[in-house]
């Protein structure tokens, strides 16, 4: 069942960063990648198929390696609050922020929050989003981180996405374990985190370390239950003051480290040497009028792969279009546009640790593929927002949106 695309120019992503073959073509065989080249290396061969691609540019699905795309309600009234200039802390040390969603998460059944959520991950798969990263966190009990867990199963059913499930249990202190936080925590290492493994809900485990959630030490606590389980973990670190949470995830081999606004340049290094991504969010930094800059130019110096996110949350980045954000980390971070390209498919894959299927077009990997009508990749980057004229693939089959 081989199929021929034909009449397109290809940005590989081979290597671990940009490279592309003008006057390419590439054959896939099931639901994989089984040639890539120059048109005219092209091997004669019999097809089921062939595909004319009309000229346009080819790149990864992208891999949008960060949200929270599951949640019940929507916090646009803090936002007009934050307007007025009270700030993310402030509303979250009253009782809004992240426990309002998760009051209104815990009210709704999971075909709610499943038919709310589709709602959101149908405009990222339209933006060219074929694999994604969903995070649990706003339900902070077993029952309900199940069933947030539960809907992002579901997802994966619901959609042609390749779905990855991160268990963010450890993402505030619920109201049942006031003024309790390293009882919950025990709960979430001895209680939860066995229960939903056992179940099979959950393929990484991350928490939120910041003052106005977790310290480092109850999330080495969580790391330790998580790697007890064989299961990788990321973190939240560093997004509103420096704790050294991405220093303390390196030490775990995290598979990333997201937000890093506050970052050093020891975390960096720790960073580097374990190979932890940094995941950088633009549309948080730019929905909560952020002014600390993460340390690009460190990133890149000492070799730490940069991934770039949608964030998509209720909070601080309802974000519905990956472009969007790629865009932003271009014009607020400073990334070329290979560097962003690179930030949404090899890097984002890292981030998840499936660099091995995905991220890049090469022979033997996934046949996901986006194909752009455009001139030239930088285009991907340079559009705001909109709906890009372009042909969806995934597995080798184009998705009909
Ligand atoms: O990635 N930083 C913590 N978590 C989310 C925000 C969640 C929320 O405010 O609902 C984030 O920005
Ligand atoms: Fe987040």
């Amino acid at each position: 069942m081989k199929k021929l695309w034909k009449n397109c120019h290809i940005a590989t992503m081979q290597d671990g960063q940009y490279s592309s073959i003008e006057q390419a073509a590439m054959v896939t065989l099931g639901q994989k990648i089984h040639w890539i080249g120059s048109l005219k290396d092209l091997p004669a061969d019999d097809y089921v198929e062939i595909i004319d691609l009309n000229g346009a540019w080819v790149t990864p699905g992208l891999i949008d390696c960060h949200t929270h795309s599951v949640f019940g309600g929507n916090r646009s009234v803090e936002f007009e609050k934050r307007l007025q200039g009270v700030s993310y802390a402030e509303i979250a040390a009253n009782g809004g922020g992240i426990a309002s969603t998760v009051r209104a998460t815990r009210e709704a059944s999971e075909a709610q929050l499943l038919t709310s959520a589709l709602k959101r991950i149908r405009c990222l798969l339209q933006d060219g989003v074929t694999t994604i990263e969903i995070k649990s966190g706003y339900g902070l009990d077993y029952a309900n981180e199940r069933k947030m867990l539960r809907v992002i199963r579901q997802i994966a059913d619901s959609l042609p996405m390749t779905v990855r499930a991160t268990c963010l249990a450890a993402h505030a202190l619920p109201p049942e374990y006031k003024d309790q936080s390293d009882a919950y925590i025990e709960h979430i290492c001895h209680d939860m985190l066995p229960k939903l493994h056992e179940e099979g809900l959950m393929d990484a485990v991350d928490a939120f370390c910041e003052h106005l959630a977790f310290s480092p030490a109850q999330v080495e606590r969580v790391f330790q239950a998580a790697q007890g389980l064989n299961l990788p973990v990321k973190l939240h670190a560093e997004q509103l003051s420096a704790l050294g949470g991405s220093s303390l995830a390196a030490r775990y081999h995290a598979l990333s480290a997201d937000h890093l606004e506050f970052m050093t340049e020891e975390d960096v290094k720790a960073m580097a040497a374990a190979g932890t991504v940094a995941v950088l969010l633009p549309g948080a930094f730019y929905f909560l009028r952020e002014t600390k800059f993460p340390p690009v130019d460190s990133l890149h110096q000492h070799g730490v792969r940069i991934a770039l996110s949608s964030d998509l949350n209720p909070g601080t980045s309802p974000a519905l279009s990956l472009r969007l954000m790629m865009n932003m980390g271009s014009t607020l971070f400073g990334l070329t546009p290979e560097q962003t390209l690179a930030s949404v498919t090899i890097n984002a894959a890292h981030a998840l640790g499936l660099q091995e299927t995905h991220g890049s077009l090469e022979q033997g990997k996934c046949a996901d593929f986006i194909a752009w009508e455009i001139e030239h990749p930088s285009e991907i980057v340079y559009w705001l927002g909109g709906d890009l004229p372009k042909r969806i693939i995934r597995h080798a089959t184009e998705i009909l949106i």
